[in-house]
């Protein structure tokens, strides 16, 4: 609501992900949700704080450690640097990143422990059921498919037996269904708390809370044979974060309220935002802990639904697990791009399909057409008529045609606040493009180069300054999806950065006033893609199931095309079988030298191949030409270091375009990667 006084608090938290694997989509996914969502709560305003952090415990862990030869600790620290550098290429920024290994976070949770202990919730008992790894999570008979294979990691459980503290679940089952009645918000989406209900209705049974049969855990206090139950050890993050009951944070960010959720205006809501694989441990788990432990319960459990890639589940096995960072790297418009897709293409709560052949039609369509057209019509009409300035103007000169146009965006905007406020981010953003494709319809309808050839500079004037203050609104609202597009459009509109402050709602509606201002330079904020960059860029992005390494079918493909393309990255051991031994002087009987790439251009109609200059030490470079076009853009490869086979007859590929010699590579055509030296190693030097 624009304008009120008091500063809302918001603590948003996203799941603390585990360390055996690296991030992926799925995991990027919620973490952009979280940081668009504190995003937009800046820049209204409000005092909010996003957490994120990494979970570090349990015999996942221990055994994936183990097996690389690791200590758990050395294990865990890697693997949890790659997370917090990954948030940041994501145009993530979070307020902390909390580690489960960390010493403020292991005090903490011991003393839950010891208040949950104090409730007369904890009782030595053994526990024997079965169990999967991959969920750190009991199953029951009924839960499992044939062949004892846990649904969700469709891979064989353990039957475990061990001395347990068992937790009084079942002591909770009515308070749970009492915050669930008389807080429905709590869990979200609808379609999600039903499932949670009938969850807990169905009867809950004491939980069991301890492990004896590994040590990677936090010990539990006074009972050293026991470590904590991953879960238990892992839902406190979002408490422990704060810095316990004593600190500032705590009493800023957790609700004060023992009893219910907070109603008051002022309090702070704690939302947690995870996948729908996870929903039971924060809807019935988390909130009974805190119930036994007597502390206040978060605000809300938000489960969103799962990502599948280009139709298919995201797999390991299948090979085609998507790496957001290589993602955000190579599409047009970087990260941005990426965050708009993910957080407009699915309906948050929802399952829905990442697919790439849509993603860089919508950009295309939504950031090139439509928005970044806009941005260069409308500046290179104040270039053309108002010497690049925002004209000032005066309502009294709006017609009917631009109260109409305002009217409309305003309600877009309008609604686009109401969908965030309801963290649905999909709507925001269709309602935000909405006001878009209104202004866009206007500059058709307004014609200002109509009423400039008719000699009308006043209408134009107030034409070309309303819809700069549409714009204006527009660089606001978009800058939680596409923080940074968000200022560079600012700055061609001769604006500064956004900032946020306290208590200043940034995204106020107001088309009122406007003083003349000097514009920035325009330059296309999305260029559009030709189908031809689009089919390219969809070859190197889109993982091929079926890697051969049989005869090429497209002789561009053949070595002789100037790469030898060996091995395929990342993709594990390669079926071919390893050729048959040759002699040393075999070997030798190739020359293999270090060059270095001076120039590389494209070569006209061929879309694989590069023309290249390579200095391999001799008087003159050597003209190469290689199938590399699918993998590098010509300018990449320039002062690159790279192995050629220097004795290999020269091929034609016609009109006098000749090759004379070879690069080596990895890789499929659409994701070569060239062999090279560690060092500055002189051109000329020979390979052996
Ligand atoms: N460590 C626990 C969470 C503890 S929170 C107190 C865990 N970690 S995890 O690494 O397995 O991450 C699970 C989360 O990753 C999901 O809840 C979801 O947020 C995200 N996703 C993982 N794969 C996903 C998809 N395919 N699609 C969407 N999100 C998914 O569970």
């Amino acid at each position: 609501m624009p304008g009120e006084a008091q500063a809302k608090r918001v603590y948003l938290t996203t799941p603390i992900y585990y360390v055996n694997d690296v991030p992926h989509l799925g995991t990027a996914y919620t973490t952009i949700v979280g940081d668009a969502l504190r995003r937009y709560h800046q820049l209204r305003g409000h005092e909010v704080r996003l957490l994120a952090g990494t979970d570090e415990h349990g015999l996942k862990l221990e055994r994936e450690a183990k097996e690389r030869g690791l200590t758990p600790q050395a294990f865990v620290d890697q693997m949890s640097q790659r997370f917090r550098d990954a948030w940041p290429k994501l145009l993530v920024e979070t307020d902390d990143f909390i580690r489960t290994t960390e010493a403020r976070h292991e005090a903490l949770v011991q003393a839950i422990w010891n208040r949950v202990q104090e409730s007369g919730d904890l009782q030595k008992g053994h526990y024997e059921d079965w169990y999967c790894v991959g969920c750190e999570s009991f199953k029951t008979e009924k839960e499992l498919l044939a062949g004892n294979l846990c649904p969700l990691h469709k891979k064989p459980v353990e039957r475990l037996k061990e001395e347990t503290y068992f937790f009084s679940l079942d002591k909770y089952q009515d308070r749970l269904l009492d915050l669930y009645a008389k807080s429905p918000g709590f869990v979200a989406p609808e379609s999600r708390r039903n499932e949670v209900l009938s969850f807990v209705e169905s009867g809950l049974k004491p939980l069991s809370v301890s492990r004896t049969s590994f040590s990677w855990g936090v010990p539990v206090p006074g009972d050293s044979k026991h470590v904590m139950y991953v879960w238990f050890d892992a839902l406190s993050n979002y408490w422990t974060a704060l810095g316990g009951w004593e600190s500032e944070l705590t009493k800023r960010f957790w609700p004060a309220d023992v009893q219910a959720i907070p109603t008051a205006d002022d309090d702070p809501l704690v939302i947690h935002l995870m996948g729908k694989d996870i929903l039971r441990f924060h809807a019935v788990f988390w909130p009974a802990f805190l119930m036994s432990a007597k502390m206040p319960l978060p605000s809300k459990v938000y489960a969103h639904g799962f990502l599948t890639i280009d139709g298919q589940k995201m797999s390991k096995s299948l090979r085609n697990a998507v790496d957001p960072l290589r993602l955000a790297a190579e599409l047009p418009g970087g990260a941005s791009t990426l965050r708009y897709h993910l957080l407009r293409a699915i309906a948050f709560g929802q399952d829905g399909d990442f697919d790439h052949a849509a993603l860089l039609e919508r950009y295309n369509a939504d950031l090139g057409k439509n928005l970044g057209n806009l941005l260069s019509r409308v500046l290179g009409l104040c270039l053309k008529n108002t010497d690049n300035t925002a004209p000032a103007f005066e309502q009294a000169q709006r017609i009917e045609l631009d109260n109409a146009f305002l009217k409309d965006v305003q309600a877009s905007l309008k609604s686009a606040i109401a969908h965030w406020n309801a963290i649905e981010p999909h709507r925001a953003l269709e309602a935000t493009w909405a006001a878009s494709s209104r202004a866009n319809l206007y500059v058709d309808q307004a014609a200002p180069w109509a009423e400039a050839k008719k000699g009308d500079q006043a209408r134009v004037a107030t034409i070309l300054s309303t819809l700069i203050k549409v714009l204006e609104h527009l660089s606001a609202f978009i800058a939680p999806a596409l923080p940074d597009k968000a200022n560079d459009m600012r700055s061609q509109l001769g604006l500064g950065a956004l900032s946020s402050a306290l208590n200043t709602d940034r995204l106020v509606i107001n088309f009122e006033d406007c003083a003349a201002r000097k514009l920035g330079i325009a330059t296309p904020l999305f260029p559009t893609l030709d189908p031809a960059a689009v089919a390219a860029l969809l070859l190197r992005l889109v993982p091929k199931k079926e890697p051969t390494m049989s005869e090429p079918a497209n002789p561009e493909d053949a070595p002789g095309d100037g790469v030898l393309a060996a091995t395929l990255p990342g993709l594990g051991p390669i079926e071919s079988p390893i050729d048959p031994p040759i002699t040393y002087d075999q070997f030798a009987a190739t020359d293999l030298r270090i060059g270095i790439v001076l120039e590389a251009e494209k070569v006209p109609k061929k879309d694989k191949l590069l023309r290249l200059k390579v200095d391999i030490g001799e008087a003159e470079p050597r003209q190469i030409v290689a199938g590399l076009a699918l993998s590098f853009a010509p300018e990449a490869l320039v002062g690159k270091r790279v192995v050629v086979v220097t004795n290999l007859a020269p091929r034609d590929f016609g009109k006098g375009l000749v090759s004379h010699g070879m690069l080596l590579a990895a890789g499929e055509s659409n994701s070569l990667r060239l062999a090279t030296v560690d060092g500055e190693v002189l051109p000329g030097t020979k390979v052996k």
